[in-house]
């Protein structure tokens, strides 16, 4: 589907041509039945027309044969519908594991990504093409609303928990993105550029400024500035409190029964409502870090987290790897 049909923006990314074709397919289908009805209500207004002033209709029975088809056909029309709709919605709207993770923070009237290594942008968005992609995004203030036309994937920014998207861009070039949820005054401005590059001139411009602190460094620095180590360990091996080494993506067991999967949204609950998850075998001592840290400092709690039990750990890859435990070299309390 290309962009020199004027009703749909240029198709940028790998389900953008499935999303059209589901839109195709229901256009294509209503057009059909509105075509259809409206010749048929504009043949029966001319073959069954009043032809004199004391006509009396012949009365009419049912039939069974004729109320069977119509009912059966529009089923399997709209599950046709439901079921190809589905089938891409779950493409669109399941992040596949092995994406590269990019966080996106939303406010009034802005968009900040920062990368993995540590690299911020606002309202602008370099990544590689041919390579998946996953926005974990929140935002500071109110809804707003991450739409990249050119990739059909959009989704809300929620206060107080994380939404993702994800992508793999299939050709180097710009994209727009916008806010596509009415947030305030400059709601209309709250947009930006997707920056879609070849690999080699994304790694370039990745390594363009290798002095940055990765989220999950951030993060790190964080949790021994808040005090976290004194129950979590000091190399987050587990105390007073639970060990946090291999917690992310891990089924975590209740005090009150049942467990949880342990995903970013926990993480970030866990911090700033320490209460509502208790790890069975601890008490509810956490306090809670609610006003105490930024959107943006919790997204780097939850990649030092993350980094704790990824294979592959968040670092900055620009920087050579720090020798020795550095996590233990600075235990506070
Ligand atoms: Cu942000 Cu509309």
């Amino acid at each position: 589907m290309q962009s020199s049909f004027p009703f749909i923006p240029e198709s940028a990314s790998t389900f953008a041509g499935d999303v059209d074709a589901v839109y195709f397919y229901i256009s294509g289908v209503t057009v059909f039945f509105v075509t259809l009805i409206s010749l048929v209500i504009i043949f029966f207004v001319i073959r069954y027309r009043r032809r004199n002033a004391f006509e009396i209709p012949r009365p009419i029975e049912g039939s069974t044969k004729l109320e069977t088809l119509w009912s059966v056909i529009p089923l399997l029309i709209a599950m046709s519908i439901f079921v190809w709709g589905t089938k891409v919605y779950f493409t669109q709207y399941r992040p596949p594991q092995n994406a590269m993770e990019i966080y996106v923070v939303g406010k009034q009237w802005m968009w900040k990504f920062q990368h993995p290594t540590g690299q911020r942008e606002i309202n602008e968005l370099h990544v590689p093409v041919g390579r998946r992609v996953k926005l974990i995004m929140t935002t500071e203030d109110t809804i707003h609303d991450l739409f990249v036309p050119a990739f059909r994937t959009k989704a809300d920014v929620v206060p107080g928990k994380y939404t993702s998207i994800w992508f793999e861009a299939t050709k180097p070039g710009t994209y727009h993105f916008f806010c596509a949820e009415y947030c305030g005054m400059n709601h209309s401005g709250m947009r930006g550029f997707v920056e879609v590059m070849e690999p080699a001139a994304f790694d370039n411009w990745l390594s363009g400024n290798a002095n940055q602190v990765s989220p999950a460094a951030a993060g790190h620095t964080m949790f021994e500035s808040l005090g976290c180590a004194s129950c979590h360990g000091a190399n987050s091996e587990g105390g007073r409190g639970p060990a946090l080494i291999g917690v992310y993506g891990s089924n975590v067991v209740l005090s009150g029964g049942g467990t949880v999967r342990a995903d970013e949204s926990y993480l970030r609950e866990s911090i700033i409502n320490p209460q509502a998850k208790v790890v069975t075998g601890f008490g509810p001592i956490m306090p809670s870090f609610q006003g105490q840290v930024t959107e943006e400092l919790l997204l780097a709690l939850v990649a030092y987290i993350k980094s704790l039990s990824t294979a592959k750990p968040e670092l900055p890859t620009a920087k050579p790897p720090a020798t020795g435990t550095p996590q233990s070299a600075n235990p506070v309390r």
